[in-house]
């Protein structure tokens, strides 16, 4: 009996390339959040839910798994970008079983909300493995290749932007259909709250921030709060949205606020508090976050961004007792992540020397949140086909003109001139 399964298994398994090929030939479907929100409340039939999934996941999986097999063959090689392939395929494989049952019985939906459960889990650790796996081949091959770098970020920013949305999709069906209605939050349809309240989010982020901070440094920077609702003054500001989205990006800029704060002003007595600016208007929310934490040069802003570009020592990963305020350098890129899914955006503005602004922009209306997905095509494909090709802008030269050279250039150009 365990022969002929473990036969099957592999039966099946050699199949999934011709299924990869199969389901990326599609597009992902975005949707917005007021499709999530009437699904939810209105139209919420788990029967329907559930076919649209076996088909929505399996695309989604396989334009991603697509992209995956582009790595260079030496991270795609490391046991842990392999590990993350596995489970991308275990949980396509799950989801193809699906294909021939009929919504019609229960007991199918109910496996089948279980098995999104366990697909759920088997990817909680999907960010730092596949992490590690840059960081194994960084450290085994690194040979500052700007050509390789620019197509990992690539990848990454992808990659990570298709685990939100799947996640997003299995919280949604799971939180909906399994009956739990949560009483503190009655407005909330699956994991997104119709009535967040941006206000609140911010200062839960904030003493989040503030108590890990203080773990640190023995102490915290205040929070100055202001806000705007320029549709009515009076009302708090709300916006249909996932608040653990939102809490998370807030979080990982108070958190780079306060480190950059305390460690500019060490030896003065008193911290400068960081201030927040909440403004909601017909088509925008916005939050800015600005700190006076010594700012950082523009040359290096889009560098922030980076996957692998931190400031702060690499914590240490087995310490599960203290989480770390800094090291990963992952804060900035996937809150960015979070920002563009629905539409938005995250941006940093700094004077060095002074300060930075953070600025989130976040759709106000649920009918102009509409996912950011990936897609598998010709142009994708480009992208990692991308070669280094001369720079269209003059290079200036790193060393100081020495004086012979100087004097050869200047008279060449008066000869010329004259
Ligand atoms: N508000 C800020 N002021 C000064 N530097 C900042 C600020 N925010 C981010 N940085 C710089 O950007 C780097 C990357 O930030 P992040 O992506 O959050 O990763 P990490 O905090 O793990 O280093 C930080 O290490 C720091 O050097
Ligand atoms: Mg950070």
């Amino acid at each position: 009996m365990k022969f002929v399964r473990s036969l099957m298994k592999a039966a099946a398994l050699a199949n999934v390339p011709k299924h990869i090929d199969h389901f990326s030939k599609f597009s992902p479907s975005p949707l917005s959040m007021k499709q999530f929100l009437d699904f939810g409340t209105i139209n919420a039939c788990e029967r329907t839910s559930f076919v649209f999934l076996r088909q929505e996941l399996p695309v989604r999986l396989s334009n991603i798994m697509k992209e995956i097999n582009l790595l260079p063959d030496r991270l795609l090689g490391t046991p842990s970008v392999q590990l993350v392939q596995s489970w991308y395929t275990q949980s396509l494989m799950e989801i193809l079983e699906f294909l021939d049952k009929t919504p019609d019985d229960q007991s199918v939906l109910e496996t089948f909300l279980e098995v999104l459960e366990t697909i759920r889990n088997r990817h909680n650790e999907v960010v730092p493995t596949m992490a590690q796996g840059v960081i194994e081949y960084k450290d085994a091959f690194d040979q500052q290749d700007a050509v390789t770098d620019h197509n990992i970020q690539y990848f990454l920013d992808r990659f990570y932007t298709s685990r939100i949305s799947i996640r997003m999709l299995i919280n949604q069906h799971t939180l909906v259909f399994s009956g739990n209605i949560n009483p503190a939050h009655p407005n909330t349809i699956g994991c997104i709250d119709s009535v967040c309240d941006v206000t609140e989010v911010t200062r839960d982020a904030y003493e989040s921030a503030k108590l890990l901070c203080e773990q640190y440094y023995l102490g915290a920077p205040e929070l100055e709060l202001r806000q705007m609702n320029a549709n009515n003054v009076r009302e708090p500001i709300q916006i249909s949205y996932v608040p653990s989205h939102l809490y998370h990006m807030l979080f990982e800029l108070f958190k780079n606020a306060m480190r950059a704060t305390i460690e500019t002003h060490e030896s003065s007595r008193t911290l400068p508090p960081i201030k927040v600016m909440i403004a909601l208007g017909g088509e925008d929310l916005s939050i800015k976050m600005s700190d006076r934490g010594g700012g950082v040069p523009f040359r290096r802003t889009e560098r922030l961004f980076s996957y692998m570009y931190s400031t702060a020592p690499r914590p240490c990963i087995e310490d599960k007792h203290r989480a770390p305020l800094a090291g990963f350098g992952y804060g900035l890129p996937i809150s960015r992540l979070y920002a563009r899914y629905f539409q938005g955006d995250l941006q940093l503005f700094s004077m060095e020397g002074n300060g930075t602004d953070a600025i989130i922009h976040l759709k106000a209306l649920s009918t102009d949140s509409v996912e950011r997905l990936p897609v598998f095509n010709k142009s994708a494909l480009r992208h990692y086909k991308l070669s280094l090709e001369a720079d269209d802008w003059c290079v200036p030269s790193k060393e100081p003109l020495n004086l012979a050279n100087y004097l050869h250039c200047y008279i060449l150009y008066h000869l010329k001139t004259w």
